[in-house]
């Protein structure tokens, strides 16, 4: 197996094991009530998995093996939603590194249909950092007090929290 595919094939588990975590986090949202950030969550599972399968897809049209990877065990409780977002900002970060290294050895194996696949990745990675890091701002402005966190909750039930965020990027 070349090197970048095997890089690719070690990479989806960064994907589906956020997918497997986000998942997690919906689940321990929801049981809190907060809905919104619940239904958040969920989504950003999904999209996790939609990522794998792009790369997933782009292995398969190459003609390179697929070796689905084993996914632990997410970590199932966080002591706060503040927490819980401080750790999907630190995977997303990790999600970024991994990408970053996947075009590295694109580039230098002068492989210009995974950079042009990569191009995508590296776009969504800066929209996902960004939203991470729009949440855990307003989190840590909310502090303690549960009727601003109620809001952002809201806000994200209604679809509204990260509508700036999103008008400014493409790549989503
Ligand atoms: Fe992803
Ligand atoms: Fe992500």
């Amino acid at each position: 197996m070349k090197d970048l595919t095997q890089a690719i094939n070690s990479h989806l588990s960064s994907e589906f094991q956020a997918s497997h975590t986000y998942l997690a986090m919906s689940i321990w949202l929801r049981e809190k009530d907060l809905a919104g950030f619940s239904q958040y969550m969920l989504e950003k599972s999904n999209e996790e998995r939609v990522h794998a399968a792009r790369m997933i897809a782009y292995l398969v049209d190459c003609d390179e093996p697929v070796e689905l990877p084993t996914i632990e065990a997410p970590e199932r409780s966080w002591s706060s939603v503040q927490n819980l977002f401080d750790r999907v900002f630190e995977l997303e970060k990790q999600v970024t590194a991994s990408i970053n290294r996947l075009y590295s050895l694109a580039e230098e194996g002068g492989e210009r249909s995974a950079s042009a696949m990569l191009d995508w990745f590296v776009n969504e990675q800066i929209q996902e950092e960004a939203e991470a890091r729009f949440v855990l701002k307003r989190l840590r402005l909310a502090g303690d007090n549960s009727a601003a966190l109620l809001l952002l909750d809201q806000q994200f039930l209604e679809g509204k929290a990260l509508t700036h965020l999103k008008a400014t990027n493409t790549a989503a």
